[in-house]
């Protein structure tokens, strides 16, 4: 493997010399002025192009051009997933509620922004080594697990409104830090023992690792996709599939199971393999109902997502068919009926947004209330804790925000993660 034989070196972007040959692009995908991102550095131009943008820093085979002078550092992939581990760790280390003691969303929010940034370039450096041929840093992939789980035990709903604002050039990354989170809230709510919640964590975070080699004209296209690019993208479960069991996994792991089978629906419509009903494990079908949530309540930059609770009114209508039903349940319940970030009517007439969950019921949520209805403008923001016993205040009715021309107040959740 190239990883071991030591011809892939990290360098510093002012290091760079004609005749070296490029592996790869390190930071995000979108920074560098180049499509292909493995070639032969022989032109001057290219050359200045690459020092004159964004990137830092990159990888550099030396089995195809000029290795590195001795005198500049050069920093091995194993130095690099070392680095990501320490730094992993040391959030765990300044973890000031390490054994499951629950917060609030306001205390969780700033543990979990840190949370997502550290794991965010872990993926990043994950997507990269696949597309390279490497494997999949397990040890890496472990602390990411842990960490969400940790801010899932704490709170389960701030990690996952976090995740809600994604960006073009890291939209992968966060959805699987999402999913992962998903898929341990619900394994626990389905009463998963601790090794199995981790087992779901981790194939939550790789499910989606073919994406590392589907182009990304195509992955981040806003419109319609072709059918020959629709094609390409269904690649995504076998790709990710063949990464893993290049590394010695078997189909009978959790983690292969749900790369390969996260697109399959249960009435036998979807891919690769068009399983249906009983062929598809538990897994898989959780893998599918954690994916799709995240996938149309995102907020890319130039669309908003789904409000959270229309996402699941309308996933609900789509159980049997697409979703197991017993499973869609009790995602709901790891969620709200309302989850955080949903808008709602109340029966004073007001529009509010779901700022928490209570624990007394589902159907009770801590609101803000922002908007009269009556009056038709903004009133000063009120929270209110719908559960309060005697408080007779209630929710009417989810609202769809794009039926209403509201200038939204801002939501803590909806800065993202730096
Ligand atoms: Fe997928
Ligand atoms: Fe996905």
């Amino acid at each position: 493997m190239r990883e071991t034989d030591g011809l892939l070196k990290k360098i510093g972007v002012e290091d760079l010399k004609l005749g070296m040959y490029i592996a790869e692009f390190c930071g995000s995908w979108m920074e560098h002025p180049f499509w292909r991102t493995s070639f032969l550095l022989s032109n001057p131009k290219d050359l200045e192009r690459i020092q004159s943008s964004s990137i830092q820093a990159l990888w550099i085979d030396c089995s195809k051009g000029l290795d590195v002078d001795h005198s500049v550092k050069a920093v091995t992939q194993a130095d690099e997933h070392a680095r990501v581990s320490s730094q992993l760790r040391a959030v765990a280390e300044t973890d000031p509620h390490p054994h499951q003691q629950q917060v609030s969303m306001e205390e969780e929010l700033l543990l979990a922004k840190k949370t997502l940034v550290l794991s965010r370039s872990a993926m990043a450096e994950m997507f990269a080594e696949a597309r390279m041929g490497n494997a999949v840093n397990m040890t890496v992939a472990d602390n990411i697990v842990e960490q969400i789980s940790r801010s899932i035990d704490r709170n389960p709903h701030a990690l996952i409104s976090l995740c809600r604002l994604k960006k073009v050039d890291e939209y992968t990354y966060m959805h699987s830090l999402a999913v992962s989170g998903m898929m341990m809230a619900l394994a626990r709510e389905l009463a998963f023992d601790e090794g199995q919640i981790r087992e779901a964590g981790l194939a939550g975070l790789l499910h989606d690792l073919g994406k590392a080699f589907i182009p990304l004209d195509i992955l981040n296209k806003p419109g319609k996709l072709t059918d020959q690019e629709f094609t390409i993208i269904k690649s995504h479960p076998e790709q990710g599939t063949a990464v893993l069991h290049a590394q010695g996994m078997k189909d009978d792991s959790a983690i292969v199971d749900v790369c390969l089978h996260h697109h399959e629906k249960m009435d036998g419509s979807g891919y690769p393999a068009n399983l249906n009903g009983d062929q598809i494990s538990t897994l898989a079908r959780m893998g599918a109902v954690c994916d799709v949530y995240d996938a149309i309540t995102s907020n890319r930059p130039y669309k908003a997502g789904w409000d959270p609770a229309i996402s699941l009114h309308k996933m609900m209508s789509w159980t049997g068919h697409h979703f197991d039903p017993v499973i869609f349940q009790a995602f709901v319940k790891t969620l709200g009926i309302y989850p955080i970030g949903s808008l709602v009517r109340l029966s004073s007439e007001r529009l509010a947004i779901v700022e928490e969950q209570s624990q007394a019921s589902l159907l009770k949520p801590i609101v803000k209330a922002f908007y009269s209805i009556r009056q038709s403008c903004a009133i000063t923001p009120i929270v209110i804790d719908l559960s309060r016993p005697g408080y007779e205040e209630s929710i009417i009715q989810r609202e769809d925000p794009g039926d209403w021309d509201l200038e939204r107040i801002k939501m803590p959740w909806q800065s993202p993660p730096v």
